[in-house]
């Protein structure tokens, strides 16, 4: 695959989804010349996701708050930025629960400054990378979600998604900036926080501790694998049409009950042990407020306009996933 643009800012590049596209770029797509990485390094950022590419001159790394805009727009003149690929936020749900408001001042307010330096640089294209929760919840009857779905949030962190989507959206049209916003479902793989479903079921497996679930662990999720994420990230800014949005998402709707039997089943394969202990270690816990039943993902306009498909399969790749954590232990600590 071959890059439009030879200079991106990537911001939230030190997170989950941020450095596997970063690492994926640096190694698998033609005429990428610099990747700077912007990141303010919270709980959530780790240096160590950096790691293998420590040594390519191509990526610059800077500790900074997208809120900065000083030094944003000092990095977009100094390195000639040709696009900038949006992946900073606060992403954990629970989290934006306790406390909605730093959701709105990093995920709106951030993405504002952002898009006001943008103004500043019409010709510097913005990707803007979202969730599909900002559609709120499927009831198991409906479809699936794709580009055309209302927008529904029901958590504050999805409200506050949403809230950036529009702002992309309205800056687009008003001040006809270059745009495209990507919708996916659920990501796992290595490198993920712990403080998330898989790794935190992983580090319970691991220390034979409690395995919360929420409520019945009925709701069903759509997951997808980081690195299916990032590529279909990389398609749409080789392909995408300027304006549009994409939904992207895997062919595995689970629920989460079956999740965690899958992570306790590979768990046990792979060091050798009986399943059963585990199983006794499920508890049933109150649910999370709000809770969204079902997320599904058509992901048919990007597979018919620009040819992404998904290449992996849910088994493999979640048994990749644990064993990478067993590998490095010290992942799974919070
Ligand atoms: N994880 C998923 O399943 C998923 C699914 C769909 C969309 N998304 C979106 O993808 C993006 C990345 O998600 P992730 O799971 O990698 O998140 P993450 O929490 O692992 O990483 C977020 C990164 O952003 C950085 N950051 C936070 N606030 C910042 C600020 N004010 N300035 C600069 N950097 C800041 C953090 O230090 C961290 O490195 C988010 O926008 C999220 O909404 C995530």
């Amino acid at each position: 695959m071959r890059s439009r643009f030879r200079s991106l800012l990537v911001t939230g590049g030190a997170g989950f989804i941020g450095s596997c596209f970063i690492r994926y770029g640096l190694s698998k797509i033609f005429g990428v010349e610099k990747i700077v990485n912007l990141d303010a390094l919270t709980y959530a950022g780790n240096m160590h996701n950096l790691e293998s590419i420590q040594n390519d001159t191509r990526h610059v790394f800077v500790q900074a708050n997208i809120c900065d805009q000083r030094t944003v727009a000092q990095l977009l003149k100094e390195h000639q930025i040709e696009a900038i690929v949006h992946f900073a936020a606060e992403s954990h749900v629970d989290k934006s629960i306790l406390g909605p408001r730093k959701f709105l001042e990093t995920n709106v307010g951030g993405t504002l400054a952002l898009l006001d330096l943008v103004r500043l640089s019409p010709q510097t294209h913005f990707h803007h990378v979202s969730t599909d929760e900002v559609y709120g919840s499927l009831t198991h009857q409906e479809g699936s979600f794709k580009e055309t779905s209302l927008y529904k949030p029901n958590s504050p962190y999805a409200a506050s998604k949403a809230a950036a989507d529009h702002f992309v959206r309205a800056y687009a049209n008003t001040y006809k900036l270059s745009t495209t916003v990507s919708h996916c479902s659920n990501n796992y793989g290595p490198y993920q926080h712990p403080e998330k479903f898989i790794p935190r079921m992983i580090a319970g497996c691991l220390h034979k501790s409690f395995l919360p679930i929420y409520g019945e662990g009925i709701n069903i999720r759509n997951w997808l694998f980081v690195e299916d994420h990032v590529k279909a990230i990389w398609t749409i800014l080789e392909k995408g049409a300027i304006g549009e949005s994409y939904a992207i998402g895997g062919e595995c709707e689970k629920t989460n009950i079956d999740i965690l039997y899958s992570i306790i089943d590979t768990f046990s394969a792979l060091k050798n042990e009986d399943p059963t202990e585990l199983k006794l270690l499920i508890k049933k816990v109150a649910d999370r407020p709000g809770h969204d039943l079902r997320y599904s993902i058509d992901a048919t306009k990007i597979k018919k306009k620009l040819g992404w498909m998904p290449m992996y399969g849910f088994e493999s790749s979640l048994r990749e996933t644990i064993r990478w954590y067993l590998e490095y232990p010290k992942r799974l600590e919070c």
